[in-house]
């Protein structure tokens, strides 16, 4: 077979292919079932041994040749195809896409995210409670009777069916306790300290303005240890670990060192209560309309958990001691970022939403 020949045949032919209909025609002539030119590539085993290296090369290097002109030719017909239909609309395909928006964190959730992580590396864990809450496990358990007046100061929405969405994330902690007590009974052991942190949504019954909010976010912690025999005597949870948790914390979140300061503060689930304020971040403590001219902003309520707590939840006070904290995470995220009105947080404007990180994909 005279291949050179045959190359120039099947070239010619490619190169008259009218259209791309035609030229898959010849495509399937040339290289499918019973092809001619796979035909002929094969045709090597018919030849003399000695042949078979010198033609074989020979009819590869032709096949080659062919795909590579069938290959042009295709690209070619398409591009026309393709150029044909575009010139058919007005669409430009210079033109860039459209990206679509991506959505950003909400910086409550930047917050949140950060604090969740800086607790559970500290051994914490976290505990979820509902935001439909009875009145037992939001006031009475919590050492708030139905007559104290502390009650007043979390005025909230009543269920008709007597719950009330919650007004704090502090029922969590008894519901906790509870529950660990009452499996500790049923012979699931628990194994002291007991340390949990509750991010959640609250809600009271709160006109609106810059600094209040009818829902709103609060992280409670909770440490719980069992009174221990000491070089010194007995020995439980402190007030020292308290600030030293409280200062961490503020210190990771604020991305500085901080100063903090306790006042006593009346919370009736803890004794003594306090109110930790931190030195103003913005003026360094010289006085600001952020602090108000003080030099420290109220950042965070806590205390040494009320023996009545401990009561209430089946825990000797005398074997068990705690502190707590309720942290408003507004507040804190309001700081981090010099947000002003506590109403940008639930404002849908995406104006302000955008300007947080974006949601990693
Ligand atoms: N639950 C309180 C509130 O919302 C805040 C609070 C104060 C929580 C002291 C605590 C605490 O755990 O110890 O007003």
């Amino acid at each position: 077979m005279d291949i050179t020949a045959k190359q120039e045949e099947w070239l010619q032919a490619i190169a008259a292919a009218s259209d791309g209909v035609a030229l898959a025609e010849l495509d399937k002539r040339l290289f499918g079932q019973g092809g001619e030119v796979l035909g002929m590539v094969r045709s090597v085993t018919s030849l003399p041994k000695e042949e078979r290296p010198t033609f074989g090369k020979a009819a590869n290097a032709v096949k080659q040749a062919v795909e590579a002109a069938l290959k042009e030719r295709r690209e070619g017909f398409e591009q026309v195809e393709l150029e044909k239909d575009l010139s058919a609309t007005d669409f430009d395909p210079t033109e860039p896409g459209s990206k679509p928006r991506q959505g950003a964190m909400h910086p409550i959730t930047i917050v949140q995210n950060e604090l969740v992580d800086l607790f559970t590396s500290m051994g914490f864990q976290w505990e979820d409670g509902p935001e439909v809450e009875s009145e037992y496990y939001n006031f009475d358990a919590l050492n708030i009777p139905g007559d104290h007046p502390a009650r007043e100061s979390q005025d909230t929405f009543w269920l008709t069916d007597g719950n009330l969405l919650r007004t704090h994330t502090s029922p969590v902690q008894v519901r906790t306790l509870q529950r660990l007590v009452k499996e500790a009974k049923d012979g699931k052991a628990w194994e002291p300290p007991l340390k949990v942190i509750v991010p959640g949504r609250c809600f009271r019954s709160e006109t609106v303005d810059k600094t209040h909010e009818h829902s709103f976010y609060q992280m409670e912690g909770l440490v719980v240890d069992r009174v221990q025999e000491g070089p010194d005597g007995k020995r439980g949870v402190s007030t020292a670990n308290l600030i030293h948790t409280m200062k961490t914390c503020l210190r990771v979140i604020l991305e500085r060192d901080v100063e903090v300061r306790l006042r006593p503060g009346f919370f009736p689930f803890v004794e003594p209560g306090f109110e930790l304020d931190v030195n103003c971040p913005f003026c360094s403590g010289k006085g600001c309309s952020v602090c108000k001219q003080s030099g420290w902003i109220e950042i965070l309520p806590c205390g040494m958990v009320h023996p009545n707590v401990l009561k209430e939840c089946g825990l000797d006070p005398e074997e068990y001691t705690g502190f707590a904290f309720g942290m408003g995470l507004q507040r804190v995220v309001m700081l981090r970022y010099g947000i002003d009105d506590i109403r940008h947080f639930m404002g849908g404007n995406l104006r302000f939403l955008s300007q947080f990180p974006e949601v990693p994909r």
